[in-house]
């Protein structure tokens, strides 16, 4: 249990040591705002790497096309998608949470709470052992709050987080990890798939209530990508490199049913607090058309072993492509960093097909007025 979620006297005491070197803390750069990223391995940034978990991204070939051409943590052979969207916010890459780096005046960037494995359910992801469920990331966001209010002050924090930019990407590990993961699961003998969908939308909801609550005030808000055409769906059930049916099934519910839940909490709330994401429509073009985007393929990862290199992980032993930039998938279930380019290039600029009711772009130009 030593490598257990750091508790919050080791914080502390790193923290404490910290502020006696840093003395003051400068205010925060002029311009870029604060971003907070809520999620999966799709936005994990490292956080598993310090949890004793077998859901983890922190040795070779993770990494490979990082700057620092080392593992992170990150679940993408470079760039992730906090890491894009912090550039084009015009700020650097948010820490995450568990990282004894985040103290000071790094706090003031923001933080990623992501942990690979976990879903909206409590029960997804079990299998991983020890990994920070969405309702612990919740609480982690307040300790944030806490620390942050004792650098600069609980209104100056009110309105840093109130500013900042959120994104959430919950939802398909509720599926491949809980649902679908063997033929027989507890889950698929309690509900059929547009019920177990529907607990999922319902569960999701009260979740965003909560980082409303939390003071998030912009929040992008990602459903699943095309579940059946990773290449781990495709090793598994695919005959005839087919995605996989009802993985996509889940998808083409899930997220439709999101959006609508998303417009009838802003209606609620009588404000575009939430954005959907359309993870799939976006990712639906390139898997389609891989190579009208410069892919050579959609199917087969870059990094994995069997059928597709879908099976199991990406390890230091599995095969692994030259060039990632002609792979839309790294490893059986991430995209690679170009994938990512195109992913977050669609969230700044897309139409409300793909971001609804508004994409980053207008998102940034109507916060810049206030
Ligand atoms: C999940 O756990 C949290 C507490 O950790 C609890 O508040 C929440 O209701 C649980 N969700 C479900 C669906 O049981
Ligand atoms: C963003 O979305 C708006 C509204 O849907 C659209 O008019 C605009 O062309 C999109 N792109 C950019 C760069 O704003």
């Amino acid at each position: 249990m030593a490598r257990l979620a750091s508790p919050p006297s080791v914080f502390f005491t790193i923290f404490a040591v910290a502020m006696v070197f840093i003395g003051t803390v400068a205010p925060q750069a002029e311009g870029a705002r604060a971003f907070y990223v809520f999620g999966d391995s799709l936005v994990d940034n490292g956080n598993n790497n310090y949890l004793f978990t077998s859901a983890r991204a922190d040795s070779p070939p993770y990494g490979i096309d990082y700057p620092s051409h080392r593992p992170t943590g990150r679940f993408s052979n470079g760039y992730n998608i906090p890491d894009l969207i912090s550039q084009q916010i015009g700020a650097e890459s948010t820490l995450a949470y568990l990282n004894p780096q985040l103290t000071g005046q790094k706090l003031l960037v923001g933080a990623n709470f992501a942990s690979a494995g976990i879903g909206i359910l409590n029960d997804t992801g079990i299998q991983f052992a020890n990994i920070i469920r969405i309702y612990r990331q919740l609480e982690l966001f307040q300790e944030y709050q806490r620390r942050v209010s004792a650098l600069i002050g609980i209104e100056q924090t009110k309105r840093l987080v109130n500013k900042g930019l959120v994104l959430i990407t919950l939802g398909g590990n509720d599926y491949v990890n809980n649902y679908f993961l063997t033929p027989i699961t507890a889950r698929r003998l309690q509900y059929s798939l547009p019920e177990f969908t529907r607990l999922l939308i319902t569960e999701y909801r009260k979740i965003l209530m909560r980082l409303y609550d939390l003071g998030a005030r912009r929040v992008l808000v990602t459903g699943t990508g095309p579940l059946g055409c990773v290449p781990a769906e495709l090793a598994v059930r695919s005959t005839n490199g087919q995605c996989a049916e009802e993985p996509q099934q889940a998808a083409a519910l899930f997220n439709p049913r999101l959006v609508q839940m998303i417009q009838s909490l802003n209606q609620e709330l009588g404000s575009d607090v939430f954005v959907a994401v359309n993870a799939v429509e976006m990712q639906n073009n390139f898997i389609d058309n891989p190579q009208a985007f410069g892919f050579v393929t959609s199917k087969v990862a870059c990094c994995g072993q069997g059928p597709y290199n879908g099976v199991g992980t990406c390890t230091a032993v599995s095969n692994l492509c030259p060039n990632r930039d002609i792979y839309a998938f790294w490893d059986p279930f991430h995209p690679t960093e170009r994938a990512n380019k195109i992913i977050v290039q669609t969230i700044m600029t897309g139409s409300d097909k793909y971001m609804y009711p508004m994409n980053l772009s207008t998102i940034m130009a109507m916060d810049s007025q206030t």
